[in-house]
């Protein structure tokens, strides 16, 4: 199979997915957008609201403001890929259970097999205890770079985090700048 099609085989399974029972709750399935090619991928917690209802990651609040990173360093989100998590909403976005991250995360595994990206870039707290280690601090650790198998990773706020917490801004693009330096595109 050539990689289009293990994209879109993968995608279908994704989509018809009742290993939890979030499946039972969503709007849409979000699987992820962007560039199917990326050198630089970005992994966030869970689709909310907007994600439900649209099927497409950060498009919300949290998403706009994640632009807005994105533009203030120079790279542009249709050259990434962005994902989840978890592809399904949780019910009032409440924190993903680990049931529910064990169920999806194959579907992010071959999402980043087949990408197969240089540098992958934790959104938050959820993603970087599932990816990068599960004692992961994001107050004392987000910025610092962790070898794991063939990806350079790390983690920084989740942009919800700095939509209730304004101080985490400029923490957060001192980290984009660093991304943006590591990815130099
Ligand atoms: N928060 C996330 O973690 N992911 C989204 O897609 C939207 C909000």
């Amino acid at each position: 199979m050539e990689k289009n099609e293990m994209w879109e085989e993968l995608k279908g399974r994704c989509n018809n997915c009742r290993a939890c029972p979030l499946c039972e709750t969503k709007t849409n399935t979000v699987f992820g957008t962007g560039n199917k090619n990326a050198k630089l991928m970005f992994v966030g917690e869970a689709p909310g609201e907007s994600e439900d209802l649209s099927g497409i990651p950060f498009v919300g609040a949290a998403g706009q403001l994640f632009d807005k990173y994105l533009s203030a360093v120079g790279i542009r989100r249709e050259d990434v890929y962005i994902a989840n998590i978890l592809k399904c909403r949780p019910p009032k976005n409440r924190d993903p259970e680990e049931s529910e991250q064990d169920a999806c995360i194959e579907f992010l595994r071959e999402q980043t097999r087949l990408i197969s990206p240089e540098i992958i870039v934790c959104l938050g707290r959820v993603s970087a205890k599932r990816l990068i280690k599960p004692d992961f601090r994001i107050t004392q650790e987000h910025g610092i770079w962790f070898k794991k198998g063939p990806f350079k990773m790390c983690a920084v706020y989740h942009p919800s985090a700095l939509l209730r917490d304004a101080s985490k801004r400029e923490d957060m693009l001192r980290d984009m700048m660093e991304i943006k330096r590591a990815y130099g595109k």
